[in-house]
């Protein structure tokens, strides 16, 4: 059988893919660098259109042209060495797609030396875990246009769709795509972080118990919130761990895990220059929850105040922690899509934001009603600064501030750690200060570096004679 597509690399999400595949009509070549996963696969999911395969050759042999060759390994050198195992059994034009969490720039490297032997190589940033790879992930393709358009109708059926429209589009040239999901994740980061700590103010502020958080994110995600992480939020909340009859979330250990590519977007945000603080206060915020056993030592020697859960109205909080919530997911949106904004400019790839919003609509983690009005607001402005500035969003920012601020304020009166909420709400009004403060940093540094500085009421560079320099 000739088929139109391969799969190398079986993991969890390779085979979802390739059921997603199977199930779309597909006809699908697999294969595994070891032969369990590919046994595993011809037990679990027999399908007439799908053939597993021992050898590469064969496995390579028997697709279409221009083969078009589907990788789902893990990121960093597998992934070279697999290139590297196929690229001599391909012919000029067959197509490379790598789906894995690669960093952004391996992925430009691999493009441009495939691009030297005449293979395309197109890097596809996946979202969407085991579910969505199976039913429908987003994805975020990039490469050579003229490669992309070959697989787009493969991959544009398999992607999420929401009102008939694919989670899927050409994002640009080079490993623009794998840049798109790397600060998919950052955003990510921060949803999570900022729901952690509206449940943790819930908690231990307003004195709710789980069950009645639970409902709450149950309720939220009938809001403005409505998302993924909320939804499944209020799921975990819910769930009785089956060795205890405790709630799970009580026997789950507060040390947060991470594979890197929250850690990845804050770099880049320092290296283009992006104020990408509640992503990076996120990444901080799992690194402080590992020292779990410094946190309990310091938690007997520091001193802070004793959390008060005396609010007087249960209800009122829990309406400013939504709103406070809501608010902080604005400010890490405009976080977010300031990076997609000056990485665009930065590496050259000419993003179309409206349509990167389009894609997170479904499939992804961070999937939320909420994009929606991202995506409106940067096609009725294409040239759109921040999403603060669409009229949408700056009615909710100045409906919601408030909230922020008193949920903020209280949660720092109580001792509560919330960089999440708190980075926001620093953010947003250092976005909004006419007058931000630095100009004592500029006087400062002129003062014992002689680095000039700027004046507000004339044009040209400036250094003062400091007296007692
Ligand atoms: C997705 C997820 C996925 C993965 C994260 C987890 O979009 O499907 O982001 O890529 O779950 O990479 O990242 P951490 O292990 O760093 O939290």
């Amino acid at each position: 059988m000739n088929h139109t597509i391969g799969v190398y690399g079986l993991g969890v999400m390779g085979a979802s893919l390739a059921k997603n595949m199977l199930n779309k009509g597909e006809r699908v070549a697999l294969y595994n660098y070891t032969p369990d996963l590919t046994e595993k696969f011809s037990e679990e999911f027999p399908h007439e259109s799908a053939t597993v395969f021992y050898d590469l050759k064969p496995f390579i042999e028997s697709l279409e042209k221009p083969r078009k060759v589907f990788l789902m390994v893990t990121a960093g050198e597998v992934t070279d060495s697999v290139i590297n195992s196929i690229a001599p059994l391909l012919d000029k034009e067959d197509i490379i797609m790598d789906g894995g969490n690669a960093n952004f720039k391996d992925s430009t490297e691999r493009f441009r030396l495939l691009k030297e032997k005449g293979i395309q190589f197109l890097s596809i940033g996946v979202s969407g875990g085991e579910a969505g790879a199976l039913n429908g992930p987003a994805l975020m393709p990039s490469g050579d246009k003229a490669a992309y358009d070959e697989v787009a109708p493969i991959l544009e059926k398999i992607a999420a769709q929401v009102d008939g429209k694919p989670c899927c589009s050409y994002i640009g040239t080079e490993g623009s795509g794998h840049y798109v999901k790397m600060v998919h994740n950052g955003i990510e980061y921060a949803d999570m972080q900022l729901i952690s700590e509206a449940y943790q103010f819930l908690r231990k502020v307003v004195g709710l118990d789980v069950k009645e958080i639970a409902n709450i994110f149950s309720k939220w995600n009938e809001w403005e919130l409505k998302s993924y992480l909320i939804e499944i939020t209020g799921h975990i909340l819910n769930y009785d761990d089956p060795v205890t009859s405790q709630p799970i979330i009580d026997v789950i250990l507060d040390k947060a895990g991470q594979k890197g590519t929250g850690k990845w977007t804050s770099k880049d945000a320092l290296d283009i220059g992006v104020p990408a603080s509640i992503i990076t206060e996120s990444v901080f915020a799992r690194y402080l929850s590992s020292l779990k056993d410094e946190r309990v030592e310091a938690a007997e020697y520091l001193a802070g105040p004793k959390m008060n859960c005396q609010v007087s109205d249960k209800d009122e909080w829990i309406n400013l922690v939504k709103e406070a919530l809501f608010m902080g997911k604005i400010c890490t949106y405009a976080q977010g899509f300031m990076q997609y904004k000056q990485a665009s400019d930065y590496y050259g790839w000419n993003f179309r934001l409206a349509d990167i919003a389009l894609i997170f609509r479904g499939g992804c983690i961070i999937q939320a009603d909420f994009l929606d009005s991202v995506s409106q607001a940067f096609q009725s402005d294409v040239k759109l600064k921040n999403i603060l500035r669409a009229p949408y969003f700056q009615e909710k920012a100045n409906a919601y501030e408030g909230s922020l601020r008193r949920v903020a304020m209280k949660a720092m009166e109580n001792g509560l750690s919330i960089p999440g909420l708190s980075s926001s709400l620093s953010f947003y009004d250092g976005y909004r200060a006419s007058r931000s403060g630095a100009e004592l940093i500029q006087a400062q540094r002129d003062y014992f570096g002689a680095h000039t500085y700027e004046r507000v009421d004339k044009v040209g560079i400036f250094h003062t004679v400091w007296e007692g320099e």
